[in-house]
């Protein structure tokens, strides 16, 4: 066996879902060879190996890195103003209808170079990377014309190439309807349909295809016609689903076999049901939750009894969250939905990956794995659900890279 490096002294958080709590094995050791993990286990078990290089890790904690596997980071301008006006008591929902709401991002964004709209979502993606993110998903959804969504997600695939970390994009052109069809929502959806979605594919732009299932953006009948699309493309889907009303959203996205559902905030019994039948995970947004100031929580025992996989993310988007650390949402998704540290960060790495149709590389220490690693100054990984504005992080490695 020849190895890179070998990672000695260390505490390990595998988070492999069975097994010890966190899958830890203290005392341990952890090798990489090509980018992935060649051997993980306790320190008295390690084989006789060939090693370039050895650390001592001074008895730090590695855990898997962390997977933002929910975020809207494209987008220019800021809608600090809606935040004052719903704190006097307009809703989402009334300025939405308002024309300001997604459209004034919307209206920002188309109106932005690509240069600015560069720097400032590289700045944010550093940002999450600087809190151990290395995988990091970003949709479109403020371009909502067919030149402008292609633009964004050019963006996306730029900083993909120069961002160090992995980026998964996400095509959300049914994410709002733009003023141009303000009378003509199935228009619009015929536009994502025939001109978009093709162009988009045919240029490799995008690993997934989401929608938002609301009153006050597209009907389940509408997102059917998207995912139709999505699924003769051979792109997987995924939902904004049941945020602030029950529209069938969970079943939907289970119908398709969504990789994720997400909000959740009003699923009914019948909606978990499906989600648990069709394996797709549920991602949970706390962000939203508390910047909307929302009262109803995701329906989280059902899930757990369901053994539906539960996912968090940050949903960074200057709208409904703007939350640029996903320590921060694993410590709300402790007080707001009361999952527990470990349920948190089982959903910022095993779960984010599956997700993200990525589990088979991502989200766990594993032999065989990327060796995508965060190493953190702590003595036990519930510390990273329980402070808010700290930064353990100590090394983020992505690929067997240290960043
Ligand atoms: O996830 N719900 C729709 N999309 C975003 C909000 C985007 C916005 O308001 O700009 C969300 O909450
Ligand atoms: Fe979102």
């Amino acid at each position: 066996m020849n190895w890179d490096l070998l990672l000695t002294d260390a505490n390990i958080a595998t988070m492999v879902a069975e097994g010890p709590a966190y899958g830890a094995i203290q005392d341990a050791a952890l090798a990489i060879a090509d980018g992935n993990i060649a051997w993980l286990g306790a320190a008295q078990d390690l084989p006789e190996a060939n090693i370039a290089e050895t650390r001592s890790l001074q008895g730090r904690w590695i855990t898997p890195a962390l997977i933002d596997c929910h975020t809207h980071l494209v987008f220019a301008g800021n809608r600090a103003q809606e935040f004052e006006q719903r704190l006097k008591g307009a809703s989402y929902e009334e300025i939405a209808r308002a024309g300001g709401g997604i459209m004034s991002t919307v209206n920002a964004t188309r109106d932005a170079s690509t240069g600015t709209l560069l720097s400032q979502t590289q700045a944010r993606l550093q940002t999450l990377r600087a809190e151990g993110c290395a995988t990091v998903e970003i949709k479109s959804g403020y371009g909502l014309n067919l030149e402008s969504e292609l633009r964004l997600l050019e963006v996306v695939r730029e900083l993909e190439r120069n961002a160090g970390i992995s980026i998964s994009s996400t095509f959300l052109g049914a994410h709002a309807i733009p003023t141009e069809f303000k009378n003509d929502s199935d228009g619009y959806i015929d536009l994502v349909c025939n001109e978009m979605m093709p162009a988009v594919v045919e240029r490799e732009l995008a690993d997934a295809v989401d929608a938002y299932c609301e009153t006050i953006a597209f009907s389940t009948a509408q997102i059917a016609r998207v995912f139709e699309s999505a699924r003769a493309c051979g792109l997987p889907v995924k939902l904004h689903a049941d945020q602030l009303s029950d529209g069938g959203g969970a079943a939907l996205a289970a119908e398709f076999s969504a990789l994720s559902a997400d909000h959740l905030e009003y699923t009914t019994d019948s909606g978990t049901d499906a989600l648990a039948q069709a394996g797709t995970v549920a991602v949970l947004l706390p962000g939203a939750f508390l910047t909307l100031g929302e009262t109803q929580v995701p329906p989280i025992e059902q899930l757990r009894d369901k053994r539906v996989p539960i996912a968090i993310a940050t949903d960074c988007n200057p709208g409904t969250s703007p939350v640029c650390s996903l320590r921060t949402t694993m410590s709300l998704a402790t007080s707001l939905f009361k999952l527990t540290p470990e349920e948190c960060l089982a959903g910022a790495t095993r779960n984010a990956a599956t997700a993200l149709g990525l589990e088979a590389d991502r989200g766990t220490l594993e032999t065989g794995k990327r060796a995508d690693l965060a190493i953190w100054d702590i003595d036990h990984p519930q510390v990273l659900s329980y402070w808010i504005g700290t930064n353990e992080l100590s090394e983020l490695f992505v690929a067997g890279q240290p960043l």
